[in-house]
């Protein structure tokens, strides 16, 4: 569709104009330029000493002198916003006590309208945010980074840490002329024993001129229904900033899959910028929107990346998937289609996608059951060159729309999972997963595979949705 509207407006374009201003116009109507970053950032030797706030400094200012750089290279091919990774600036592995050196305060920009570049005397300890700011005005561009804050807390507060300040892991987005515009702190702490969890779930949006409304979520939180699904749900989200430093445990949490997954299922665009450290198995980032993805994974390159990227400002979005209007997937919204007739579909037989849904098998492939990532999953086999179907746990039904160009040797099977996780953590999840055996038995089901040979669609259905984490 838009490539015959390209079309469409080259040839107008013959008789008057130019046809890249022609193009110009098109793309300014219709998308926007976004970045992400991947950063291969300068980590402390040893997060757990104690340190200066001049030893901080030092550091994060490698840091942020790397991001600048990104910035000046950026603003020459016109990006509106720029999304740096969580933990960029200062690090990993911090205790409460060794990240204090290296934490900003910041003042609620819902209370305070503040611009750290041009009012820096404002307030102490803020120089992070003072150097974010001004590189938002240079580049001329919409900015999104995270890094670590205080905010001191009288002991009255009932919520108020021991040692009367609060840590929090905040991302913030500040606009073209530098000002801070709003904050979103971390919720879905992993294993951060540096951060405190906000009393209140943030829920942060932000308008932009360019693009509809953003939203913010950070790293883990893509898993959780608060913040990730009532952003988009209530707050009628169409884009999503997505710092975070991920790491990669296969099959199911790669974070490529996991960011791809989630704008295809919503409908949205996210733009999600990782750390680089393959040695800690962290990389993965990218600028996804419903129908593409541009992505960075590597393991063995130790260099970052830059992804720039033309978006759509209108991907359908999670409230209008099922009219499917917007930029879909055509197999995703056949799929879509062919589900909302499933599986009663008989009573209106006159439809086509409601005869191809006839082809869902329904119980005539074996069940079997596989540990993945210590949960105990339920599957079955994928056969044959295409074909819809589908598996079921507890409460969540899993479905499959496949389709492959030729049948191979690899073994493929669609997995379902809805119960308690206990390992690393205690989560109620719920997951649907298309997974390839390790060799070809059933035993290698759900084994570390890098590589995959199929094209597929699929979708989970909550028949409880109460379930949500
Ligand atoms: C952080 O901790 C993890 C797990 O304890 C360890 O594997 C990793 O090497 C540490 N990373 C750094 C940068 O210290
Ligand atoms: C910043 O700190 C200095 C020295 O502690 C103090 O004199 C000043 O009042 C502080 N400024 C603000 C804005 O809090
Ligand atoms: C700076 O940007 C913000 C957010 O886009 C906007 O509300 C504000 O009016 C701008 N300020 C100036 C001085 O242009
Ligand atoms: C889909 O479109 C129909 C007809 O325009 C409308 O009645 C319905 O509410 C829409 N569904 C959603 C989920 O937006
Ligand atoms: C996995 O679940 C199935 C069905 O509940 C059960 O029969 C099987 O014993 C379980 N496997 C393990 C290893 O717990």
């Amino acid at each position: 569709k838009r490539q015959l509207f390209l079309c469409g407006c080259y040839m107008v374009a013959l008789g008057a104009h130019t046809g890249e201003e022609c193009m110009a116009k098109h793309h300014e109507a219709e998308s926007y330029v976004a970045a992400v970053y991947e950063h291969p950032s300068i980590l402390s030797p040893n997060p757990l000493a104690l340190t200066s706030r001049q030893q901080a400094f030092e550091l994060m200012n490698q840091n942020l002198d790397i991001y600048e750089q990104q910035v000046m290279t950026v603003a020459q091919k016109g990006v509106q916003i720029i999304v740096f990774p969580e933990d960029g600036i200062h690090g990993l592995n911090f205790t409460r006590t060794s990240i204090y050196p290296f934490l900003d305060f910041m003042p609620s920009p819902q209370v305070v309208r503040w611009n750290p570049c041009l009012e820096p005397h404002h307030f102490n300890d803020t120089e992070v945010l003072q150097r974010l700011s001004c590189m938002a005005i240079k580049g001329d561009m919409f900015l999104v980074a995270n890094l670590g804050t205080k905010q001191p807390c009288h002991i009255s507060d009932p919520g108020c840490p021991n040692d009367g300040r609060y840590q929090f892991n905040p991302d913030v987005v500040f606009s073209n002329n530098g000002t801070l515009v709003d904050r979103y702190r971390k919720h879905n702490l992993y294993f951060e024993a540096a951060f405190d969890v906000p009393l209140k779930v943030d829920h942060t949006t932000f308008d932009t001129l360019f693009a509809d409304r953003f939203g913010v979520f950070t790293c883990f939180d893509i898993l959780f229904f608060n913040p990730a699904v009532r952003l988009l749900r209530d707050y009628k989200v169409k884009h999503v900033v997505h710092p975070t430093a991920w790491m990669n445990q296969l099959p199911l949490l790669a974070a490529t899959e996991i960011q791809k997954a989630f704008a295809v299922a919503f409908g949205v665009n996210v733009l999600a910028a990782n750390v680089h450290h393959p040695v800690l198995g962290m990389t993965g980032s990218g600028i996804h929107t419903p129908l593409k993805s541009f992505w960075y994974h590597d393991m063995e390159n130790p260099n970052g990346r830059l992804i720039i990227a033309q978006v759509t400002k209108n991907p359908v979005g999670i409230i209008d998937a099922e009219n499917a209007t917007g930029e879909m997937d055509p197999s995703h919204s056949k799929f879509l289609k062919i589900l909302s007739g499933h599986p009663y579909c008989e009573k209106d037989a006159q439809e086509v996608h409601c005869n191809e849904a006839t082809k869902w098998n329904r119980n005539a492939l074996p069940i079997f059951h596989s540990e993945m990532m210590y949960d105990n999953f339920t599957l079955v086999s994928i056969w044959g060159k295409e074909g819809y179907l589908h598996v079921c746990s507890n409460g969540l039904c899993c479905y499959l729309l496949y389709e492959r160009p030729t049948l191979s040797k690899e073994l493929y099977a669609l997995g379902v999972f809805d119960g308690l996780h206990t390992v690393h953590g205690t989560y109620y999840i719920q997951v649907c997963a298309l997974v390839r055996y390790g060799s070809l038995g059933f035993d290698t089901c759900g084994q570390e595979i890098t590589e995959y040979f199929l094209y597929l669609s699929f979708v989970s259905d909550l028949r409880d949705d109460s379930g949500c984490p």
